[in-house]
């Protein structure tokens, strides 16, 4: 079906071409006067000029011209030359029955058939996740969300970053406290132990100290060095060391994701295209795209319409090592094999936006992508602790993530308090409201801004925050529940009945109070709403959406007594309403990858 946008801009272009004008003139946008009217079509201003002609004689004409079968209440060519819209109860009621009864709210997905990556999780193996972590994670999480909604095969890539000198700085450090592990015996050649010789909490503690170590002995570092190149050479019993690290370094990741209601398609790592590299190297020195310069193999990418620094990017170091670089771009050789993907979507810090021109550059000018492959990066912004820093714990160092969620639920037990729930009802509730108070804190900044985290405001229940939108569906709900008791029937009954209701046809909204109308132009447009956000990428927009729509919904309910209405079917009528709502808000937030509670 028709956003409502859409069906707008039709009847405003019919109206146009049959007043004699360009069709193309027909635009109309949401009012910024909503005193006055509901949205506008300020093409008549616009064409004033091609025409020759007063702006209000066009508008005028294109009033007289247009074709009103109920759609709208009231039509006005106003000074200079705007025309006012108002819709109609009823054309309302009828766009959202279509609506009520058709996949995914009615909305078209724009990219069916085609395929997306989100590459967006980054994180290193060996190293626990800390707040660095959250944003690409939480960010590409929902833009992997919003882009399959909008018909995107949609594959999310964590890229564990899991090869270079932190793993020869792991192994180093192993072979001076467990010396006699068969892993460091050059003559060994049975087969490995299964069973990996040390803890995730054992790795956590090693690696910070051996990269600690290796700054102040550069013996020590060169050693590591040695290593890397050896385990990326084949060394067996380092591969094979190698290999539990990374084990069980990623069952920890993949926890600590799924706590934050983050799910990747793909856990490929940058070790996975270190085979790639050398031939794709190779290849783009034959075809002349890469070339010798100081000991490096480089690739020029500068532009003449640069007006930054662009540096060329390097693919092989002067002592042989492939770096960052080269891993990205194999990684894009793999991809295109494997996947022969549309669009790929980075989610990653902006500090790094400097590699991902270069790597895009250097994809294009190689053909590595396809001339019609979107490549984009979503460079996002830190989170910041009160003093405009990237957010420490309160000894400074880095916050792991799993403290800093846990204490957010604890937050919003503490506010909690007064609500009858049993303890453990009281934990469960807070871990899921805590961790929407996190996320919609997070998504609802465009995501290349930094932010402040403040615990405080985003655990506030009222307000633009996560709690105060599942406070909003957790009301549904419960008006829901206590409809559903006075009639002896269940939520699920009532909502799927809601879901075949004949929105219009029971109930005549002509003299609708002005809450009711809005909250219905809310819903409505919906598709044009989410249609933008994905288009963006910019899941804060599916924030701002979700929270008009919240804020209408209460002032529809504090003006109107849906349980004790004694029109019954006007009571009806609301009761689907306030379902579709809520079917909105679960859509919504379920792109966000943000879950609601029962009760709260
Ligand atoms: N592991 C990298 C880091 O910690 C981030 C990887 C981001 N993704 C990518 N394709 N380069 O900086």
């Amino acid at each position: 079906m028709k956003t409502l946008m859409e069906m707008l801009n039709g009847c405003f272009a019919a109206a146009f071409e049959k007043a004699g004008y360009d069709a193309k003139y027909g635009k109309c946008n949401v009012s910024n006067r909503p005193d006055l009217c509901e949205f506008q079509c300020n093409g008549a201003m616009a064409s004033a000029k091609a025409y020759k002609k007063p702006p209000i004689a066009i508008a005028n004409e294109v009033v007289a011209a247009l074709e009103n079968d109920g759609t709208f209440d009231k039509v006005e060519a106003v000074m200079p030359g705007f025309i006012n819209i108002t819709l109609s109860n009823k054309m309302l009621d009828k766009y959202l029955l279509e609506m009520n009864t058709a996949d995914n709210l009615g909305y078209e997905p724009k990219n069916a058939g085609k395929t997306l990556i989100v590459d967006y999780g980054g994180a290193n193996v060996a190293k626990p996740l800390h707040v660095g972590h959250l944003r690409p994670a939480i960010i590409g999480e929902s833009v992997k969300r919003m882009l399959a909604f909008d018909g995107y095969k949609a594959i999310g890539d964590v890229h564990l970053g899991d090869w270079g000198l932190p793993m020869g700085l792991i192994i180093t450090e192993c072979s001076k406290r467990y010396p006699d592990l068969v892993y460091f015996d050059e003559n060994y050649e049975g087969e490995y132990p299964s069973e990996a010789p040390f803890a995730i909490s054992d790795l956590e503690e090693i690696y910070p100290y051996a990269c600690a170590y290796s700054k102040e002995h550069p013996e020590y570092k060169e050693e590591a060095r040695i290593a890397t190149a050896q385990l990326q050479a084949g060394r067996r019993g380092y591969r094979a060391l190698w290999k539990h690290i990374l084990n069980v370094s990623k069952a920890d990741l993949k926890k600590n994701y799924d706590n934050l209601n983050v799910h990747f398609e793909l856990w490929n790592g940058e070790s996975d295209v270190d085979s790639l590299i050398a031939p794709m190297v190779e290849k783009m020195k034959a075809d002349g795209v890469a070339k010798l310069s100081e000991g490096a193999v480089v690739v020029d990418v500068k532009e003449e319409t640069d007006n930054k620094e662009m540096p060329p990017c390097i693919l092989v170091k002067s002592d042989g090592a492939a770096i960052y670089a080269s891993t990205d771009l194999a990684t894009l050789v793999e991809r295109e094999q494997d996947y022969k993907p549309d669009f790929i979507v980075y989610v990653v810090d902006k500090r790094q936006s400097l590699h991902f021109e270069q790597v895009f550059r250097t994809a294009r000018k190689a053909g590595i992508i396809r001339p019609e492959t979107r490549l984009h990066h979503i460079g996002n912004g830190t989170m910041n602790g009160p003093d405009g820093t990237p957010f420490k714990t309160r000894d400074g160092g880095v916050m792991r993530l799993e403290y800093l969620i846990r204490d957010i639920a604890a937050k919003v037990s503490e506010k909690m308090a007064d609500r009858e729930l049993s303890a453990e009802e009281r934990e469960n509730i807070s871990k899921i409201v805590g961790l929407a108070a996190l996320k919609y804190g997070d998504l609802s900044n465009a995501a290349t801004k930094d932010y402040i985290f403040d615990v405080d405001k985003f655990t506030a229940f009222e307000g633009n925050t996560g709690p105060y939108i599942l406070y909003t569906m957790v009301r549904i709900k419960s008006i829901l529940d206590k409809y559903a008791s006075v009639s002896g029937s269940t939520i699920a009954d009532i909502r799927a009945a809601a879901e075949k209701a004949d929105f219009a046809a029971d109930y005549s909204s002509a003299d609708a109070v002005d809450s009711e109308k809005k909250l219905k132009l809310a819903i409505a447009a919906f598709a044009d709403n989410i249609s933008n956000a994905a288009d963006e990428l910019a899941p804060h927009k599916i924030c701002s959406y979700i929270f008009d729509l919240s804020n209408l919904f209460n002032s529809f309910y504090h003006e109107n007594k849906i349980i004790a209405e004694e029109d019954k079917a006007k009571q009806k009528h609301w009761i689907s309403l306030i379902c579709l709502t809520l079917k909105c808000l679960e859509t919504c937030t379920d792109m966000l990858a943000i879950s609601a509670p029962e009760r709260m």
